[in-house]
C-alpha cells in the first residue's frame, strides 16, 4: 500500500511502441513506476508524440549539437537526473552507448533485443534469425554494460520461427512478447526481486517448465 514508485526515464528513437505497452502498463496499474521523462535523439520519433499524449514529459535531445558523443550523453544523463530517474530503459533507441554513460548509471539502464541473446547481437536480431535459420526466435531485457546487447539477462520469450517467415512476420511475433516481457522485466526490477551477481541476474519468481518446440512435438 502506497508503497515505493519506481522512478523512470525511457529513451527511444522511433515509433515507441514498447514505451506504449509500458505506459499502458503502469496506467492500469500494473507496475509500480512512473515515467518520469521520455527522450528521444531523434526529432520525428512517434514516440515523443504517444508521451504526450499521456501527460508525460517528452525530450529531443539533438546529438548534433554536441561536438562529441560523451557531451551528448552528459546531456541526457543531466536530464535524467534532474528528474531522480532511478531506471533507464532504452526502448528502441538506435545509438551505443559509451562507457561514460554506462559507468554513471551502472546496473541502471536495462534494453530490450529482438532475439534470444547472445545469439543475433546488434541490428536487425529478426533478419539475423532468418537468415540463419534457426526454429526458435524471441526477445531479451537485459542490463546494459560496456558491450553491444551483452549484459546481463532478466528475461527472455522464446517464439517459433516459420519456415515462410520473412524478417517482418517475425518482427511482428516477437513484438507481442517484447511487449510483454518489458513491463515485466520492469515490475519485477520495481518489486525489489532482481539481483545481479556477476554475470548473472538472480530473479525471485516462480519456477516453471516447459517448451517451445518447432515443429511441435508428434512423439
Ligand atoms: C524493438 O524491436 C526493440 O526490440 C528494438 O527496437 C525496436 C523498437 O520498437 N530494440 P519500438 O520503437 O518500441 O516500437
Amino acid at each position: 500500500m502506497g508503497g515505493k514508485v519506481l522512478k523512470l526515464g525511457v529513451l527511444i528513437s522511433g515509433r515507441g511502441s514498447n514505451l506504449q505497452s509500458i505506459i499502458d502498463h503502469i496506467e492500469a496499474g500494473k507496475i509500480p513506476a512512473e515515467i518520469k521523462v521520455v527522450v528521444s535523439d531523434k526529432k520525428e520519433a512517434y514516440g515523443l508524440e504517444r508521451a504526450r499524449r499521456h501527460s508525460i514529459e517528452a525530450l529531443f535531445i539533438d546529438p548534433n549539437s554536441f561536438s562529441t558523443r560523451e557531451e551528448f550523453e552528459k546531456a541526457v544523463g543531466d536530464e535524467l537526473e534532474k528528474r531522480e530517474v532511478e531506471l533507464i530503459c532504452l526502448a528502441g533507441f538506435m545509438r551505443i552507448l559509451s562507457p561514460y554513460f554506462v559507468n554513471r548509471f551502472r546496473n541502471r539502464i536495462i534494453n530490450i533485443h529482438p532475439a534470444l541473446l547472445p545469439s543475433f547481437p546488434g541490428l536487425h536480431g529478426q533478419k539475423q534469425a532468418v537468415d540463419y535459420g534457426v526454429k526458435i526466435s524471441g526477445c531479451t531485457v537485459h542490463f546494459v554494460n560496456e558491450d553491444v546487447d551483452a549484459g546481463p539477462i532478466i528475461i527472455q520469450a522464446a517464439v517459433p520461427v516459420f519456415d515462410d517467415d520473412d524478417e517482418d512476420s517475425l518482427a511482428a511475433r516477437i513484438l507481442k512478447y517484447e511487449h510483454k516481457i518489458y513491463p515485466m522485466a520492469i515490475k519485477l526490477i520495481a518489486e525489489g526481486r532482481v539481483k545481479i551477481e556477476g554475470r548473472k541476474v538472480i530473479v525471485k519468481a516462480e519456477k516453471k517448465e516447459w517448451a517451445v518446440v518447432n515443429p511441435p512435438l508428434e512423439i
